[in-house]
């Protein structure tokens, strides 16, 4: 009998929810990807790109044209000039620069800390670079950092600290105010970050996103991710990126190398065209995913859930306690899919720990017009 390495680990409850809804015949608002197509223009170019014959290995690093356009990204949208070819690298999805990112700097013995609810790809990766995941719950009910808890988590073995904004599950954000307190708390201590920012462009209300790359001192121990996933609406393509300084770059691409090697040729190409000739595009996904969220929140205004309209992300957590308090969330999706034909996501799953009292499920909004209408009008008869 094998024994697992990773013995906590099964289908993930995406996987599972998707499958219910699939199943019952329900509205998918559980998983995190859109009904709706990507630009027709970015898809053109990835046929266009197979016809010319990009269809062999990439560089490892990632093409240059795309290294280019994200390293311009970087300088318009946050303030800092990095290289293309040494701090950017193009990978297979942000889970897969997430993981390399683990693998290049945490040791057999050493502490991450994670801030719970978080992504569930982080706790595996760190326990196969032989790491030990350190839980550190955010303060409800807005998902702030307890510094507190953060400063009683430190130890001398803490070698990561894993953040997250725009924040999946709840769609929170990390204000630069929070940036500065880490910095301070972590200044001289041998430390590194992963800072997933995945959702860096979906972020509402005229707030501007506070990533870490326009944080010099946070920045020169960061390895920041990002996806084009998320950005394009491509989820499918499980296209992502890194940046990093060069030091750190360097050992992540020795991880990168052989994981995967490279990323997909010609989705590299097409992404790089779409960027260069459209950049309309990232000045208006904020007001474009605003305007899902506030459809949706004001068609379920009249329903029985209560809820704080999310400050970034595609998500919308709703508190169901004045409709169904008896159950725990995950007995709670699993009714709302089978008995009202809408699919979530429990928040607990997100926790190592939960609260025993967190009566919250997550919706997905990243959804057409009448799929918005359609789950809320089910909702709202609840
Ligand atoms: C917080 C967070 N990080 C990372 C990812 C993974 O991104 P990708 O699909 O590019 O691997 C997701 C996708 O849902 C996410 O929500």
């Amino acid at each position: 009998m094998i024994t697992s390495k990773l013995p906590n680990v099964g289908t993930t409850i995406f996987t599972q929810m998707s499958q219910l809804a699939a199943e019952v015949g329900a509205i998918n608002l559980s998983q995190g990807f859109p009904d709706f197509p990507a630009p027709v223009a970015l898809c053109e170019a990835v046929g266009k790109h197979i016809a010319l014959g990009h269809n062999q290995y990439a560089p490892m690093t990632g093409l240059p044209a795309l290294r280019e356009q994200v390293a311009s990204k970087v300088a318009s949208f946050y303030g800092r000039s990095v290289s293309a070819d040494s701090e950017v690298t193009i990978t297979p999805g942000a889970t897969e620069a997430i993981f390399c990112a683990l693998q290049a700097v945490v040791r057999a013995g050493d502490e991450v800390i994670v801030l719970d609810p978080c992504y569930d790809s982080y706790e595996p990766s760190v326990e196969l670079a032989g790491g030990r995941c350190v839980h550190v719950p955010l303060a409800l009910p807005g998902f702030s950092i307890d510094w507190q808890r953060m400063t009683d988590a430190l130890s001398p073995r803490t070698r990561m600290i894993i953040l997250n904004s725009p924040h999946n599950p709840s769609g929170a954000l990390i204000s630069r105010a929070e940036l500065d307190w880490l910095a301070a708390l972590i200044r001289d201590r041998d430390i590194y970050l992963v800072s997933d920012e995945v959702y860096e462009h979906l972020v509402f209300d005229g707030v501007g996103h506070v990533s870490v790359l326009a944080h010099d001192e946070l920045y020169a121990r960061a390895f920041v991710v990002s996806s084009f996933g998320k950005t394009y609406h491509v989820t499918g393509w499980k296209t992502g990126y890194v940046v990093a300084p060069p030091a750190l770059s360097a050992e992540l691409r020795k991880v990168h190398q052989y994981v995967n090697f490279c990323g997909v040729t010609p989705l590299q190409w097409a992404l790089a065209d779409f960027m260069a000739a459209h950049p309309e595009h990232l000045a208006e996904l904020p007001g474009f995913y605003q305007a899902k969220r506030d459809l949706f929140c004001d068609l379920l205004a009249d329903s029985r859930f209560r809820f704080t309209r999310a400050a970034g992300t595609y998500f919308q957590l709703v508190d169901y306690s004045a409709i169904r308090p008896d159950l725990d969330d995950v007995a709670m999706s699993e009714w709302l899919t089978r008995e009202h034909g809408v699919a979530a996501i429990p928040v607990s799953v997100f926790y190592r720990e939960a609260p025993r009292d967190l009566r919250l499920v997550r919706f997905c909004f990243a959804k057409r017009e009448e799929t918005l209408r359609q789950a809320a009008e089910k909702l709202c008869a609840i």
